[in-house]
């Protein structure tokens, strides 16, 4: 069979690199890819939302399934237009897919739906938005969000009144989200700790994967601004199997009904963001794929054949499927990344040490921002690897991530250095403090 994976961050370098295991998979095409990809599978120059391209590459080589990485093809509505030229892919159709593309959307049908969620409302105007904040006498603190697809950045957390309405100024006034910025949702401040749980279903089946914990900020001690994610780590001890179970009861299930109930029948994989509060778990927010890094934490523990189940699950077969099986061991992914990320950043660096990282057993680098320049791997992007390992307990993963990073090198390359650390409550182990000659500087401020 002959896989297309579509999108270029480490989140399909793993699935490229997973789907390789399975015995029935021929042929990984991957589009547009990264060095990563391109060492596993053949990478095809068309870009994730150039659909026409993608189409007619799929009907000419014959695809036999197409995974959708990244949430702005799904938006778009890339699935419906495979499925019209007869093509058989895994994700969301765009009516689905706005459980992503749209908050206000999300926690309207949330609230249709009785999911614990926080309080929210929406405006268009500032004038309003801003009144509403002036009149609310509880609390100081709300969270401020552009309504559409803003990679990442578009959500403001606020800790006073003045923060909230410089952020909704941002937004509705200086429009710096264009149009994903024509609304704001003004949610509840909601406190506890965070986790996702991410789940495949094909539109009735919902199929949970393991748990994992994302590490937003950049800093280390969960400080400084948001990210995409600086790593992750499977399982994660603050959701226990009863508290999977509760949030397959409380939320996967009734979403998926009420999606369907509003003619958005739900398939592909759904990733609840949670904040895990003294009331009990309340979604923070859906995203209909699979999360970066948090793929790369939960795949690498992922025993099953995943081509035969996102064959399923594009089949709407998933009820056939044997359960997943899972390496009990834990991961850790720590994502490498370029100077100044999140913000702007330096590419075009030449990174060295890869051979010597591959040779930490029980670990994987994969990439994200990478690119190959004839015999060299160059960085192209602010996350350029999420260097991911496998060990007996979480310490013993991060002791070997940390190993492999170690051996990593390019200019101006940082990390966190406290990946994990959150479910173990340990510092960092004096073993795998950094040699000074080491070009990774950890966490620094840039
Ligand atoms: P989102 O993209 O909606 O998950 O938001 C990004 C990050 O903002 C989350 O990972 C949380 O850390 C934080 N966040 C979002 N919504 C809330 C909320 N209602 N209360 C507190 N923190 C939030
Ligand atoms: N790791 C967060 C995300 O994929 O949205």
């Amino acid at each position: 069979m002959k896989i297309l994976v579509v999108g270029n961050g480490g989140r399909e370098h793993t699935l490229v690199w997973k789907l390789r295991q399975s015995s029935s998979v021929t042929n990984i095409f991957c589009a547009p890819g990264n060095a990563g990809t391109g060492l596993e599978a053949t990478n095809i120059d068309i870009a994730a939302t150039d659909i026409p391209r993608l189409i007619k590459f799929a009907i000419a080589e014959k695809i036999d399934l197409t995974v959708i990485g990244p949430e702005a093809p799904l938006v778009a509505g890339i699935v419906d237009e495979f499925q019209k030229a007869g093509l058989r892919v895994f994700g969301p159709s765009k009516k689905a897919a706005m459980l992503e593309g749209s908050k206000k959307f999300a926690k309207e049908i949330m609230k249709k739906a009785n999911i614990p969620t926080a309080e929210f409302r929406a405006f268009r105007k500032a004038d309003e938005a801003i009144r509403y904040i002036d009149e609310k006498e509880n609390t100081d603190r709300f969270v401020i969000k552009a309504d559409g697809l803003a990679a990442g950045k578009g959500v403001f957390v606020c800790l006073s009144k003045d923060e909230a309405r410089e952020a909704i100024r941002r937004v509705l006034v200086h429009h710096e989200f264009g149009k994903a910025g024509s609304e704001v949702v003004i949610e509840e401040f909601l406190v506890g700790e965070e986790a996702s749980l991410l789940a495949f279903v094909d539109g009735t089946t919902i199929v949970p994967l393991e748990a994992a914990q994302d590490h937003k900020s950049a800093f280390d001690g969960d400080s400084g601004p948001n990210t995409g994610g600086m790593g992750a780590y499977s399982p994660t001890p603050v959701i226990t199997t009863e508290l999977t179970d509760l949030v397959v009861e409380k939320i996967l299930i009734p979403i998926v009904h009420e999606m369907q109930k509003a003619g958005r029948r739900f398939c592909g994989c759904l990733y609840a963001g949670l904040m895990l509060t003294n009331q009990g778990p309340k979604v923070l927010e859906f995203n209909v794929r699979l999360g970066d890094p948090e793929t790369q934490a939960v795949l690498m523990r992922l025993k099953s054949d995943l081509a035969h189940v996102l064959f399923a699950a594009a089949d709407g077969k998933l009820h056939e499927i044997e359960p997943l099986e899972w390496d009990p061991r834990s991961s850790v992914c720590v994502v490498m990344a370029s100077a100044g990320y999140p913000s702007a950043y330096e590419t075009g660096k030449p990174l060295r040490g890869l051979d010597a990282a591959a040779r930490v057993p029980d670990s994987k680098v994969f990439h994200a921002g990478t690119i190959q320049q004839g015999d060299q791997i160059m960085s192209d992007g602010g996350r350029v690897l999420g260097v991911t390992a496998l060990g007996d307990t979480l310490a013993h993963a991060k002791l070997r991530a940390y190993q492999a990073v170690k051996c990593i090198r390019w200019e101006g390359a940082w990390c966190r250095k406290d990946i994990s650390d959150k479910a173990t409550g340990r510092q960092v182990h004096p073993a795998i403090e950094i040699s000074t000659e080491s070009e990774v500087s950890w966490s620094r401020l840039i």
